[in-house]
């Protein structure tokens, strides 16, 4: 085949891959923006390089004419998340769009049913319409869901493979499955973190908003209370605040809502 037919070929993956990736980053940029946690990391996208097709073909005995339909993963796209948790999130934010801007065709999970070499991943096959100059064209592309520690993982075997070519030293394997078996254990502690995380960052809200309450009262007092009596009130509130206990904090604030009320009272009456 020409390098022109190449070209040709390529285009519609090149414009794939450059939208899918704006998609992905979409979606962490929206939760973001809303202060929520995103299940996404980060995302990248790759076209496959001609030689790497060629071989592919050849490898698996695929014709030219073929080769669109049976390499499904010419266009390329890896979704890095957090916690092994996300990985299910986003598979869902995925189906949520099958048969609108995109159609599954097929499902591994590598993450359930780690392979032999150890490799982890939630793999998804697309069938994806791209618009262009010639028409619509519908592309195939593989997305690739993975946590940080898999994604580590999947790139030092992938250069040591492609260093020993198809002759990797058993010893070589042996120890990729032994870190393979670490990276797992890593994402199983990052996940009991996860739970600690999130709970760390509701009691933060919790506590802030508190605070807020007790600012409100603090200068709702200013106005129609005793200067002196606010001045130590403010003063206790440094104190509480300083041993930061959540408890002692709500208590004082219902004192402060009490002590609103009374003076309330009084200055109506
Ligand atoms: P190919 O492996 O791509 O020839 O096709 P397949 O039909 O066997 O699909 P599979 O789901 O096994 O692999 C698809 C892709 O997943 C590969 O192109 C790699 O990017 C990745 N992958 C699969 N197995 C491994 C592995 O053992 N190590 C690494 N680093 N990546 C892997
Ligand atoms: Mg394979």
């Amino acid at each position: 085949m020409e390098i022109q037919h190449w070209k040709k070929l390529l285009i519609p993956y090149e414009q794939a891959v450059e939208e899918l990736k704006v998609k992905f980053n979409s979606i962490a940029h929206e939760y973001r923006r809303l202060d929520q946690y995103s299940p996404i990391e980060f995302v990248t996208g790759r076209v496959k390089k001609i030689s790497s097709i060629l071989e592919k073909g050849k490898k698996k005995d695929i014709d030219l004419e073929q080769i669109e339909e049976k390499v499904e993963d010419i266009a390329g796209i890896r979704i890095m998340c957090q916690f092994v948790e996300d990985i299910d999130k986003v598979v869902m934010l995925v189906r949520e769009r099958d048969g609108k801007d995109l159609k599954i065709v097929r499902e591994r999970d590598y993450v359930a049913q780690t392979k032999p070499s150890g490799y982890r991943s939630y793999h998804i096959i697309i069938r994806y319409p791209v618009q262009t100059a010639f028409g619509e064209k519908e592309i195939l592309a593989e997305l690739q869901i993975r946590t940080l520690a898999m994604n580590f993982w999947a790139t030092i075997e992938h250069s040591l493979r492609y260093k020993y070519k198809h002759n990797m030293p058993d010893s070589i394997k042996q120890r990729l499955i032994v870190a393979a078996e670490a990276a797992f254990q890593l994402d199983r502690e990052m996940s009991k973190i996860r739970d600690e995380i999130m709970e760390a960052q509701e009691m933060f809200q919790i506590k802030s908003n508190v605070v807020a309450d007790i600012l409100k009262n603090i200068q709702n007092l200013y106005f129609i209370g005793n200067i002196k009596e606010v001045g130590d009130i403010q003063k206790r509130f440094m104190d509480l605040w300083e041993e930061g206990d959540l408890i002692k904090l709500k208590q004082f604030n219902e004192q402060l809502d009490i002590l609103a009320e009374l003076y309330q009272a009084q200055t109506l009456s």
